[in-house]
């Protein structure tokens, strides 16, 4: 224990998880480690919840984490603990308590927390509960499997609660690099010129007066939820690298292309993999999140540095990774999230951007979070962060949902997430859309011959035939533009438009 929990002071403060978990009171705001599912808390919200249900005591919290938690999330959500809930997750018990109003969830920017907190418009934070690897000598905390927004988390709570995991190996000490930006207003730049360049500690400074209890728990990550690509996802890879070939070819990039970023998804996954067989060398990884592909990617020699602020990995992967760090450690690094996703380094750097949209609209506004414009799946995450800031952005989905039932190429879509001003390239199975330098009518000829479903082809021409002779700069019928879904949701079937639309 003496190895990681270095201060002998702090050794006292070891205590049980169902001792910690009556730190947490009603009421209370608690920022917790964890994004997508890695190096979140695991202990003491277990604590928590079987404290209440053996016990009825209910303690609603406002829960702050990096992204999504494991677990945790379903947990908390199924047993109505959470009453606000921010910036990010991906649990169905969480979204059916979202959607039912119960939770009262605020998605953001996944770099904009910490600025939220840093500027008193939320908190304060009366706890922070964080998974380390380690404590060192003066109190600093050693994240494990991600940082997210733990590093702010632990500087403005009051107090402090550390779940030592000791199924994360040792050799995760110094591949972090905790940098803090100061409040604003006299910022100094963020001076992350390339990728490696590491600008901090490799450990969360805190104060040891502040950590009230540490727990002992050796529970690893949940493995992440990875579809594997399928015909279509391969399909939609292979344009990308197409693009990407032809940005060469272009002069418009080198073979070490630009940083790369890229959302969590098969597609993702599947460009990544696209990546081992491509001429490009020597490349970066400047992203939120590292999924299995990146290490398929170094251990095929294609990578020569990655910088992010989370691993989701499978189980096979984690194993794999845990285990072979020292032969990937002057590779990596894991930042807070606000660094991993600062508009300031995304811009500096070029970063070539690859997210996933629910749905686009043929002037290519895209939704990734309301489903029907109500209901929320995820959350925004990290995308916005990236798509207005990175050199080149790219937006994936496929051209149907629901078995054909839905189509993901609509005349508008029914919720806002990215403005047409923060997409460059569209992907579908069916093809892609480059969409720099042109105009909204331009723009809608490519989205609907290139994107679209044939299903769907002749019904968006039509409407924007249609739209086109009544005029405007982007032209709409309004009274029709959300018909589709309207449809979607009386008929549970867009293809069942009707024949006006048609
Ligand atoms: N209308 C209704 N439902 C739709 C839909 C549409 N246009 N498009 C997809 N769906 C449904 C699918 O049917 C599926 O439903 P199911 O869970 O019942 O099977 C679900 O939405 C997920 O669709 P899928 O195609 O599997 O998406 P995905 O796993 O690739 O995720 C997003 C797509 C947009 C939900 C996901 O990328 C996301 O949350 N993005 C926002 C956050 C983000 O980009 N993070 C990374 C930033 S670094």
């Amino acid at each position: 224990m003496e190895h990681r929990i270095r201060n002998s002071f702090l050794r006292s403060r070891v205590m049980s998880a169902d001792e910690a978990q009556e730190w947490i009171r009603d009421g209370m705001t608690v920022g917790v480690s964890g994004f997508t599912r890695c190096g979140d808390v695991k202990a003491v919200p277990r604590a928590l919840v079987n404290n209440i249900r053996k016990t009825g005591d209910l303690r609603r919290i406002h829960l702050y984490s990096g992204a999504s938690l494991g677990e945790a999330d379903s947990w908390l959500s199924s047993n109505h603990l959470v009453d606000r809930r921010s910036p990010y997750q991906s649990d169905p018990e969480t979204r059916k308590s979202i959607n039912r109003g119960e939770i009262r969830y605020i998605e953001q920017h996944l770099s904009h927390t910490a600025e939220s907190f840093r500027d008193g418009n939320v908190g304060p934070i009366d706890l922070a509960i964080v998974e380390a690897v380690a404590i060192t000598e003066d109190g600093g905390i050693i994240p494990t499997t991600s940082v997210g927004n733990s590093p702010l988390f632990v500087q403005q709570a009051k107090q402090v609660i550390v779940e030592i995991n000791l199924s994360m190996p040792e050799s995760l000490i110094g591949i972090h690099d905790i940098y803090l930006p100061e409040r604003r207003p006299f910022r100094s730049p963020i001076d992350i010129r390339q990728v490696d360049d590491l600008i901090g500690y490799h450990y969360i400074p805190c104060d040891p007066e502040k950590i009230i209890g540490i727990v002992i728990t050796d529970e690893p990550d949940s493995p992440s939820r990875m579809i594997p690509p399928d015909e279509e996802t391969q399909q939609m890879a292979g344009y990308i690298l197409e693009l990407l070939e032809h940005e060469v070819r272009h002069g418009r990039l080198t073979d070490k292309l630009a940083p790369l970023q890229s959302g969590v998804g098969s597609v993702a996954n599947a460009v990544f993999s696209g990546l081992e067989q491509s001429p490009f060398n020597q490349l970066e990884i400047y992203t939120e999140v590292m999924q299995d592909s990146v290490f398929h990617l170094f251990d095929s020699g294609k990578v020569a540095f990655a910088s992010g602020c989370s691993f989701s990995l499978s189980q096979r992967m984690r194993d794999h990774v845990l285990s072979s760090l020292p032969q990937y450690r002057n590779q990596i690094v894991l930042r807070p999230q606000e660094i991993s996703n600062h508009p300031e380094v995304i811009r500096r750097l070029g970063v070539i951007a690859m997210n996933a949209a629910l749905e686009i609209d043929i002037y290519g506004n895209v939704n990734s979070t309301h489903v029907l414009g109500t209901h929320m799946m995820n959350g925004i995450g990290g995308s916005g962060d990236f798509a207005r800031n990175a050199g080149l952005t790219i937006f994936v989905t496929k051209s149907t949902a629901k078995n054909g039932k839905v189509s993901s190429i609509v005349p508008f879509v029914s919720h806002v997430d990215h403005t047409e001003h923060d997409v460059d390239i569209l992907v579908t199975e069916q093809g892609i859309a480059d969409l720099r330098g042109l105009s909204p009518r331009e723009r809608a000829k490519v989205i609907i011959e290139n994107l679209s479903h044939p299903f769907y082809k002749d019904a968006l021409r039509d409407y924007f035939q249609r739209a086109s002779v009544q005029g405007g700069h982007t032209p709409h019928l309004l009274e029709e533009a959300l018909s589709w879904h309207r449809q979607f949701k009386e008929a549970g079937d867009m293809r069942k438009l009707e024949p006006s639309v048609l």
